[in-house]
């Protein structure tokens, strides 16, 4: 039922959304899962066509990519380090026929991110540095990791294609690499989109430093 209202763009509560799961997994919603409002909102900014393709770090049970799938034309994947998560997802999925939607169960220090056009982020990793309100003990989580997994998405942002589409959800701006540029915010700028820049081009990089250059050597010479 749930799942027809999205797509009929009528309005869904969270409180129904999460009756889809198990009790255990619904009482972690307020805090871990993203709302249908937001998901919502930030499926439709980065999944614009049926050609984009969606990937949520640390998907949880899945909702976000979910209620993506059923909202906007793309494809999502969820990568998820929690075994009995990606299960949870992976049942509504097979129950409720949903399309377009993928849960794999990986660290994302292990994931290729070719062929991904846009990334979902709802600070993924901050349960390692608060582990008082954590998911479960099931996963190693420690502060060491949680610089591991930063900097290695970090690293991962920077290298993706230019155009690609960043949605993040509780996240600091210095979490995101300077090649993207911040478009919208939503949410009390909780939401922000992003998109990567264009390259400069290699030698238009070549002829900014010449010219530096040239005028350093051109003031000094005349001090
Ligand atoms: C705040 S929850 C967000 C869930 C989902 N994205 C949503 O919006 O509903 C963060 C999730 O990231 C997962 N996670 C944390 N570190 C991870 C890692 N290194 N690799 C894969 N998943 C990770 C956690 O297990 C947790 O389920």
């Amino acid at each position: 039922m749930v799942f027809h209202c999205l797509r009929e763009n009528l309005p869904v509560k969270d409180e129904d959304f999460d009756k889809i799961y198990p009790e255990k997994i619904s009482r972690l919603s307020q805090r871990h899962w993203t709302s249908v409002k937001v998901a919502k909102k930030a499926a439709m900014f980065l999944a614009p066509t049926a050609d984009s393709k969606v990937m949520d770090v640390g998907s949880g049970a899945g909702k976000f990519c979910m209620v993506g799938s059923v909202t906007t034309p793309g494809h999502f994947f969820g990568v998820e380090q929690r075994q009995e998560l990606v299960s949870v997802a992976n049942d509504v999925v097979f129950k409720h026929n949903l399309d377009r939607v993928h849960f794999i169960n990986a660290n994302i220090m292990h994931m290729n991110l070719k062929g991904i056009t846009a990334l979902y982020l709802f600070n993924p990793f901050y349960e390692n540095i608060d582990q008082e309100g954590c998911i479960d003990k099931s996963v190693p989580l420690s502060p060491v990791l949680y610089e591991q997994y930063e900097q290695h998405l970090f690293k991962q942002l920077d290298m993706m294609p230019p155009g690609t589409r960043l949605a993040t959800y509780y996240m600091f701006s210095s979490q995101v690499p300077a090649s993207y540029k911040l478009l919208e915010e939503h949410s009390f700028g909780m939401l922000r989109f992003y998109k990567k820049k264009k390259r400069t081009h290699h030698y238009m990089e070549k002829l900014i430093n010449l010219k530096k250059g040239f005028c350093r050597k051109f003031y000094l010479e005349l001090e």
